[in-house]
């Protein structure tokens, strides 16, 4: 058989595979303005990889002509067509031209037409990665990623590594402009001044690929680093140590962007620690961050404070969905000017199909940015394919955000890895992020053909994004179907656990899910606009896909389609199951269609994770007879095994960490007798 030469994946969608006609030789011929550097080094490797030739400048007759509109958007751009062949690429500044660059490189790649025009829709379009600057015992270099560790030598971030630019490059390929590079649960050395050197020399790279860099910050770096007694926000020395830190930053990075602060946030410390609220918090780093014209980005996932003051009813407080929201909604207007609230897309903690985030309703005078997570942390991190496409488009598109947000980011899934993503098509998610950020409005299955199109080719493209397309609800159909939520091991997040964690998924010998209705449940329901709330609060207009989420329901409660509830979640389970083994059939029959190195590599990925996937099947499933006492019609499950475990060193260290913690169990259960 004639395979086409083997690839790792490390180009990822940037691959520029030679074209069978040279049609568009005439691209070689360029007359461009100056600031154009990057975007004529980018064209250059596509026109050798297509087999073009080499770029040549030229003032008359050339191919293509670069120039600035200042018409334009800053960042958007215009491709048109001249006399003759000439194709004219306008921006509105030299990143408008980048990126313009490479719609027409996108263009040429998937065989779409070369004209348009185009600006982005949200200013700030960024990544945060939770990479941490120490080896984490428990999450290793990057928290939620476990495909590979962290691209930045924190030691050195100087030490210059080709892979920091080649990154960037991908980021500015789908129109990426911000990267905040560290862990939010942050080490208070990302602020040292050594390590503000090396973040220098990072900033040199992503600018010119027309990214500013952020970091997140530890709330309580004034006393961690400089040993100062506290970090009140209203103290006058806490307020100028952040005052010079600020300038001692900006003096090596005049475009530093600014903070991303995870405060009073799963213990780490915030302005609730000194009595104050998150606008007395804020306003301290923010107003360090001002005079240089820096953002703060302060996070909104915060839950577990005692609520009384504001939820007198116990049943509201105990559901984590209510916090973040009756914590910020009477906080609205009275953040600083440069201050974004960080909302997660979700109430809980990016469970897969969570609904939007009722905070963003409730927020008229606050700036906003929406968080993803392309880390797949409940959804079978590297392992399953898992394309968020439908996800992203569902939440960036909801009325609540209707063109509200400033900003939307992703926790990065991006790593050492060979092909940077552990799964070679989970570079898929980065694509969609980026380009659904420029457009949320734009279809997602067109972007995924665009990724799959420059990944694979059209013939093979097509055929993976068929698989793609269906795989977030495949996840979502064997994993937590129908809104339910986190019934995996606690630690993790990746294996199934229903036995020691079934208390967020409502699961009770009398029926599953949560209430959260205004009527007899948490009240969550009721913080969406009215509307939409109507809609959530009836278990027959819900949409299924959140019917648990919202709803506890008995066990033979019956659906629309006729199914008990019941029997609904085995067929989902198995359906779900079902689905991966088709996928991986579909996925050898690419053979030969795609080389072999690429083809193998998710060909053993799909078979881990259809093992996987029965793995979740039948735990679960076993769990929901064992508690409802109501065994599925068709009688499909095995009980779980003990010997069917998946062995690697990822399911090695969620083993070994339980049976410290049983160790542990054991010596207290010995201390006391
Ligand atoms: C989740 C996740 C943590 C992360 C946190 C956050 O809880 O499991 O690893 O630190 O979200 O977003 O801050």
């Amino acid at each position: 058989m004639n395979f086409p030469p083997d690839e790792s994946g490390y180009e990822a969608w940037l691959r520029y595979p030679k074209l069978s006609d040279a049609a568009l030789r005439h691209l070689c011929h360029v007359q461009a303005c100056s600031g154009t550097e990057p975007a004529l080094e980018e064209l250059s490797r596509a026109l050798r990889g297509w087999g073009l030739g080499e770029l040549q400048h030229c003032e008359d007759d050339a191919g293509l002509e670069l120039s600035l509109d200042p018409l334009l958007p800053e960042e958007g751009f215009r491709i048109s067509h001249g006399a003759g062949e000439r194709l004219h690429l306008e921006g509105g500044s030299p990143n408008g031209l980048l990126y313009g660059m490479f719609q027409l490189l996108r263009c040429v790649n998937c065989g779409l037409s070369l004209e348009g025009e185009s600006a982005p829709a949200v200013p700030l379009r960024m990544l945060n990665h939770w990479d941490n600057l120490v080896i984490d015992p428990v999450h290793g270099s990057i928290e939620r990623v476990k495909g590979g560790d962290t691209i930045f030598d924190w030691a050195d971030l100087s030490r210059p590594n080709p892979r920091y630019e080649e990154y960037a490059r991908l980021l500015a390929s789908v129109g990426l402009n911000a990267i905040c590079l560290n862990n939010v649960n942050a080490e208070p050395e990302i602020l040292s001044s050594d390590m503000i050197r090396g973040l220098s020399a990072l900033a040199t790279i992503f600018r010119r690929w027309g990214l500013r860099i952020f970091v997140s910050v530890n709330f309580a770096s004034p006393v961690f680093l400089d040993g100062l007694p506290t970090a009140d926000p209203l103290d006058p020395r806490v307020r100028a140590w952040w005052r010079d830190k600020a300038a001692e930053i900006y003096a090596a990075i005049p475009d530093f962007g600014g903070f991303v602060v995870k405060a009073d946030s799963e213990g780490k410390p915030g302005p609730g620690t000194y009595g104050r609220n998150h606008v007395e918090g804020s306003a301290c780093l923010a107003r360090a961050l001002a005079p240089h014209g820096g953002t703060l980005f302060w996070r909104a996932f915060v839950y577990g404070r005692d609520l009384s003051d504001k939820l007198p009813d116990a049943k509201a407080r105990a559901d984590r969905a209510n916090h973040a929201t009756h914590e910020f909604m009477g906080l609205d207007g009275q953040f600083d000017d440069n201050v974004i609230l960080q909302i997660k897309c979700s109430a809980i903690d990016f469970q897969i199909w969570e609904p939007v985030h009722a905070l963003f309703g409730k927020l008229q005078h606050t700036r906003m940015c929406v968080e993803f997570a392309l880390t797949k942390e409940y959804s079978g991190y590297d392992v399953h394919m898992n394309w968020e496409g439908p996800y992203f488009h569902h939440i960036l598109n909801s009325p609540l955000l209707a063109s509200r947000v400033e900003a939307v980011t992703a926790v990065a899934n991006f790593s050492n890895a060979r092909n940077g993503f552990g799964h070679l098509l989970h570079g898929g998610s980065l694509y969609t992020h980026g380009r659904l950020t420029w457009q949320p409005e734009a279809d997602p299955r067109a972007v995924l053909d665009e990724y799959t199109r420059q990944m694979f080719g059209r013939e093979a493209g097509a055929a993976v994004s068929a698989m793609m397309e269906k795989s977030y609800d495949t996840v979502a159909a064997y994993t937590m179907p129908m809104g339910l939520t986190y019934i995996s091991e606690f630690l993790h997040h990746f294996e199934p656990d229903p036995w020691d964690n079934h208390q967020g998924a409502g699961i009770s010998p009398d029926g599953i899910g949560t209430d959260r209705t205004v009527a007899s449940g948490s009240g969550y329901i009721g913080l969406y606009p009215p509307k939409l709330a109507a809609r959530f609060e009836n278990p027959v207009t819900c949409p299924r896909r959140f019917l648990l989420y919202f709803h506890h329901l008995r066990w033979i409660h019956r659906l629309s389609t006729g199914e008990t509830l019941i029997q609904a979640l085995y067929n989902s389970y198995c359906d779900g199951v079902d689905t991966v083994r088709d996928t991986r059939s579909q996925w050898r029959a690419l053979h030969g269609k795609i080389d072999l190195e690429r083809w193998a590599h998710v060909y053993e990925k799909l078979a881990l994770q259809e093992r996987h996937a029965e793995r979740w099947r039948d735990l679960v499933c076993r769990f929901l007879e064992e508690t409802s006492g109501i065994p599925d019609e068709q009688r499909r499950f095995v009980s779980p095994s003990p010997h069917n475990r998946l062995r690697s060193g990822f399911w090695k260290a969620v083993e070994d960490y339980h049976s410290r913690v049983e160790r542990e169990k054991a010596a207290l259960r010995g201390a006391k007798t």
